[in-house]
């Protein structure tokens, strides 16, 4: 049995494998094929303890499309809302399912519910790790730029995002270069650090920190943010503003500094416009490719979900 939780226990080539099946699973469909039995018979819970538009969208399609029952539960609608044990819910959601796929603010409930499920664990996004979210993204950085090691990728904004952190575990271990903009109060986790430089070592991979946003986008191939105020720290939402607006606001007037004629912009969405991102930015045609990227949830969660759950062995 498999957990997909931090993608730290994936090796590189198990993380190059997924963004393979993301695009066998795209290009099926868009060939029209939608329907297929990798999951038949497979029931799936899927708990949300935070909202969600593209995950709970795509991974309810995808378990659909590939022949399994999804079954979506708001976290305050079960009993776990009134005081059940993660670890008791745990065990008895794995006699029902065949799988539980969770969204949750801390990652260690995560951590707890796979201590004690018999069936796989999927992290569908903790305060920590996006892992979902990364698989996706390689996809689209391979999709667009036809490689994904040596790429450059700037990360402008909120250094301690949970989406910065999955991208740096996998980017780290395919060979990326990564360059975080961030002001030092919100610096990289120095434990997510130290994974990713060690992660590097083997795969050549570079991982850099700066506070000046210029910097970081003058040779990247890819200037991707996340919104500064993530789910679960709105509490925080005046002090992070006044630190990160407007200085690391991905606008257009940044985007110039960029030498690359063919970077791409990315975000895992959702968007506040106007905050980390201008609309110019996000609709600029020629160099957004944020919907596409938000599409590709869609393919890579298929991939994910069959190379976790699925009997038949791919080709
Ligand atoms: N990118 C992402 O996970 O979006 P949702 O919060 O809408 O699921
Ligand atoms: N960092 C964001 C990502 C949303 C997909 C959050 O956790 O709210």
């Amino acid at each position: 049995m498999r957990h997909f939780l931090t993608l730290t226990d994936f090796t590189s080539e198990e993380i190059l494998r997924l963004v393979e099946l993301s695009a066998k699973f795209k290009s099926k469909r868009k060939m029209g094929n939608r329907v297929d039995h990798m999951l038949k018979d497979k029931s799936i819970a899927l708990i949300f303890q935070k909202p969600s538009t593209r995950t709970r969208a795509s991974l309810s399609v995808a378990i659909k499309e590939l022949g399994g029952f999804p079954v979506t539960f708001n976290w305050n609608e079960l009993q776990l809302g009134r005081g059940e044990s993660i670890a008791d819910t745990a065990r008895v959601l794995s006699r029902y399912f065949d799988a539980i796929i969770a969204r949750v603010y801390s990652h260690n409930d995560l951590l707890e519910m796979a201590r004690y499920s018999s069936v796989p664990v999927l992290n569908a996004l903790s305060d920590m790790f996006h892992p979902m979210q990364a698989i996706s993204d390689l996809f689209t950085i391979k999709e667009k730029l036809g490689r994904i090691k040596g790429i450059k990728l700037a990360f402008i904004g909120d250094g301690t995002s949970n989406v910065l952190n999955s991208l740096l575990i996998a980017g780290s271990k395919v060979g990326m270069h990564i360059v975080i903009a961030c002001p030092k109060e919100y610096s990289p986790r120095s434990n997510v650090l130290s994974l990713a430089r060690s992660f590097a070592q083997n795969s050549g991979a570079i991982i850099e920190i700066t506070e000046d946003p210029v910097k970081a986008v003058r040779t990247a191939d890819i200037i991707y943010t996340d919104v500064f105020v993530s789910m679960g720290f709105e509490a925080e939402r005046e002090k992070r503003l006044k630190v990160f607006y407007p200085k690391y606001s991905v606008t257009k007037a940044l985007l110039e500094k960029c030498e690359k004629k063919d970077y791409i912009f990315m975000h895992c969405l959702p968007a506040h416009r106007g905050e980390e991102v201008e609309d110019e930015v996000m609709d600029d045609i020629k160099h957004s490719v944020v919907f596409d990227q938000a599409e590709n949830r869609l393919h890579s969660s298929k991939a994910i979900l069959t190379y976790v759950l699925g009997d038949r062995v791919w080709d």
